[in-house]
């Protein structure tokens, strides 16, 4: 029987040979430790309290700025950024739940965690900038509504925070599991942007353009902009704070 000489290349090829694959763009990996930091913070200065829910405030606006940029960055951003190419469908996560699900991004599994954390901080987000706590801070918004409505976006907003709480270890928790039990390395590419694949399931990555990270930023920031001048406007924010009761 002959051998072709393809045939020989690929007998002699190793076996479980990988190529350096740009997996994560910058501006997602820089995303995703801003988020990190500043999401941690949010829960110091709230359990914190007092004079820290200034902090709390303005770190909640930079929060802001980041989902709103990661909502912009999953319609043009790079390949695996887009949540075209990630956001899972039940044939997917069956196929992943069967080992037979190959590819480069998030796994289905994985997506269907991050789509979660990503609806969950909107809402975290989205209650905060409603809340108030009767005492002299408020969410931007919360002079829109009534007496009311911004308790109920209060009661909402700490409630829900024990949920991401939850979310965000049993997030960090499958990543060690990745680490230990699977002997997968997630954290590396998410700080590198690169991860070493078998050849087929290397796809091309769609190339990150200056001009589209600075789309992304600026409109970002000018909602939030936006958001956080109706709370100067509002007469709440200019209000002189009420005397301290005296007992
Ligand atoms: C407050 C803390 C954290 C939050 C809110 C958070 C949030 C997220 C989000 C939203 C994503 C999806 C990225 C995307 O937009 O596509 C993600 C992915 C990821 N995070 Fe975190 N994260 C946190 C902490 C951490 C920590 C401490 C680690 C490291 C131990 C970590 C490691 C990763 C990795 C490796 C991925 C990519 C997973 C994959 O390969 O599919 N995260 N995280
Ligand atoms: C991921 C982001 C956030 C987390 C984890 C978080 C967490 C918390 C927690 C744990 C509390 C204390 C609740 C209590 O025990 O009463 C709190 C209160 C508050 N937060 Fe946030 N928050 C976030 C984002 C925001 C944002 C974006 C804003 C507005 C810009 C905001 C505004 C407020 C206000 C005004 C309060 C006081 C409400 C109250 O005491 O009932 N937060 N937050």
């Amino acid at each position: 029987m002959s051998t072709t000489l393809s045939e020989v290349a690929l007998e002699t090829a190793p076996v479980n040979a990988t190529v350096t694959t740009q997996v994560w763009d910058l501006p997602l990996r820089v995303f995703h430790w801003s988020l990190a930091l500043a999401v941690s913070a949010a829960f110091v200065t709230a359990w914190l309290g007092g004079d820290w829910m200034r902090w709390h405030v303005r770190i909640g606006a930079f929060i802001l700025a980041l989902l709103l940029f990661r909502l912009i960055w999953g319609w043009i951003g790079s390949t695996h950024a887009r949540f075209a190419s990630f956001v899972p469908t039940p044939k997917s996560v069956i196929a992943y739940l069967r080992g037979k699900w190959h590819g480069a991004g998030h796994t289905p599994l994985g997506a269907l965690s991050v789509v979660v954390l990503l609806i969950v901080l909107a809402v975290q987000i989205g209650t905060g900038l409603f809340a108030n706590d009767d005492i002299a801070h408020q969410g931007p918004l919360s002079q829109t509504v009534s007496k009311a409505v911004t308790d109920r976006a209060s009661g909402w907003h700490a409630a829900l925070s024990n949920l991401l709480l939850a979310w965000i270890v049993i997030h960090t928790a499958a990543i060690g599991f990745y680490a230990v039990v699977r002997r997968t390395d997630l954290v590396s590419p998410m700080l590198t942007g690169k991860k070493q694949l078998p050849p087929q399931w290397a796809s091309v990555t769609t190339s990150v353009s200056v001009r589209r990270v600075f789309v992304a930023a600026a409109l970002s920031a000018v909602l939030v902009v936006a958001v956080f001048t109706e709370w100067r406007a509002s007469p709440a924010a200019t209000a002189v704070p009420a005397a301290t009761p005296d007992w």
